[in-house]
């Protein structure tokens, strides 16, 4: 199993730099319409606080492509979360650089911030990043948190790189739970068994897609990729959405199936 929060001692008056999965709906008036993500990392949010540990939340909500856009700004989601803990969370418009690191010097035991969308960022998902904008991160905390479960498969900056640069590295207790039910789901299944995939991309699943054939009774595969199966299958899609250079790769897991 993975380190988790709860192998941590001592972490009073640190800064946990906790990477979560915040990507909420917003209506037009930018209310919170559904808040089960929210709800979902109190349980690391209020472990960190009891313990006594300064909180910095990192998150990104949709998909700003490295572009600065209030339309995608966390700030409603700080308002949001300020509700439910009832106490005001610090909103760090600007994570990066003296004056955030200045902002949470401030911060109390137990109090939580939350920066601005990360995905601000171009360095964020940028591929050939050298690793300054994970440095500059790491600045921000003494230990680094991950319980973004729903972002955990993007090799991005808060995803993956931090845990080189910022250490402890840790799970959360969402990371945690999830690592936990899709173990013992994978590991000893009740029968039959039926995994239900989805995404665009049959590219991207491939590796998801062999390992499953192998342990489940059934396997539904829905989305984007379904388009790619039915071609390779013979049937027609229109203008439907296909990997065309996948065609021989859906063959493969059918065949698989078969077998
Ligand atoms: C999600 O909403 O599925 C997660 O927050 C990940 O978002 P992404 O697909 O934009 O990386």
């Amino acid at each position: 199993m993975k380190k988790s929060i709860k192998d941590l001692n001592d972490i009073q008056g640190k800064k946990a730099l906790v990477r979560v999965d915040i990507n909420v709906p917003l209506d037009a008036d930018k209310n919170v319409t559904d808040d089960t993500r929210i709800q979902a990392i109190l349980p690391t949010v209020n472990y960190l606080k009891e313990k006594g540990a300064k909180i910095i939340l990192m998150a990104h909500l949709g998909r700003p492509k490295g572009e600065w856009n209030k339309e995608f700004s966390l700030e409603p989601v700080a308002k949001y979360l300020s509700k439910i803990l009832n106490e005001e969370v610090i909103f760090v418009s600007t994570p990066v650089g003296e004056g955030a690191e200045k902002e949470l010097e401030n911060l109390k035991n137990g109090q939580v911030a939350l920066l601005e969308n990360i995905r601000f960022y171009k360095a964020e998902e940028a591929k050939d990043d050298d690793m300054t904008f994970a440095n500059e991160l790491a600045k921000l905390g003494d230990f680094y948190v991950n319980d973004a479960f729903g972002a955990a498969h993007r090799n991005h900056t808060s995803t993956a790189k931090l845990a080189k640069v910022l250490k402890p590295a840790v799970s959360g207790l969402l990371m945690e739970k999830e690592l936990r039910c899709l173990s013992q789901a994978l590991d000893n299944p009740a029968r039959p068994f039926t995994a239900v995939v989805g995404g665009a991309k049959v590219s991207s699943k491939i590796g998801v897609l062999e390992n499953l054939i192998e342990k489940v009774d059934n396997l539904i595969i829905g989305g984007g990729m379904a388009y790619t199966f039915v071609k390779a299958n013979g049937g027609k899609i229109g203008n439907s959405i296909c990997e065309d250079d996948q065609l021989d790769v859906a063959k493969m897991i059918k065949k698989k199936a078969a077998d």
